[in-house]
């Protein structure tokens, strides 16, 4: 595929088949991931593997669509809070760079914000210091859905004189 055919062919998985996702493959796309950009060279990610006894206290309501792996990307806080604003934003970098890599390969992930609550972020022993950018289900597709609808791009840029 070419970078454009995976970057308009890529869609969020919500249901996914057992097929395994080896733990090769899972550092191949994080290696790439990584390769995204951040001010200062931060590299604010962390990622978390997330094993049967945690997932199953997360307890979420379609077990992530049954994927085969399960992860969590943190993004490490900065001194300033435009450096946390920015490590933010290199960490999305690297979760997008992470979709990507993946999906070229026929492996699509399912992007959910259940660690937006204290509970959860308990759950997963996420640090004071660190934003959870989201968890992550990662396996093969059992289903595809079909592209959602985007607004005309031309409707979202601005010239400037
Ligand atoms: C920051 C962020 C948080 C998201 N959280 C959720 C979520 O909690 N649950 C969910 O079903 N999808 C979540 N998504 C996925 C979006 O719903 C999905 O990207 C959107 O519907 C567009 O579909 P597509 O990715 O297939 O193009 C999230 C996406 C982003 C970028």
């Amino acid at each position: 595929m070419s970078i454009l055919e995976t970057i308009k062919s890529r869609r969020t998985i919500k249901n996914f088949k057992t097929d395994p996702v080896s733990s090769e493959q899972l550092i191949s796309w994080l290696e790439a991931a990584a390769m995204a950009p951040n001010h200062r060279m931060t590299e604010p990610w962390e990622i978390y593997v997330i094993g049967q006894e945690t997932r199953a206290k997360l307890n979420h309501k379609t077990n992530f669509g049954n994927a085969p792996v399960l992860m969590a990307i943190l993004s490490k806080h900065g001194a300033t809070s435009i450096e946390t604003e920015e490590n933010a934003l290199a960490t999305a970098c690297f979760v997008q760079n992470f979709n990507l890599a993946a999906w070229e390969e026929g492996v699509g992930t399912f992007w959910s914000s259940i660690a937006a609550t204290a509970k959860n972020r308990e759950i997963l022993g996420v640090p004071e210091e660190y934003d959870v950018i989201g968890v992550f289900g990662v396996g093969y597709p059992e289903e595809i859905h079909e592209p959602k609808p985007r607004t005309p791009i031309n409707n979202k840029v601005k010239e400037l004189p």
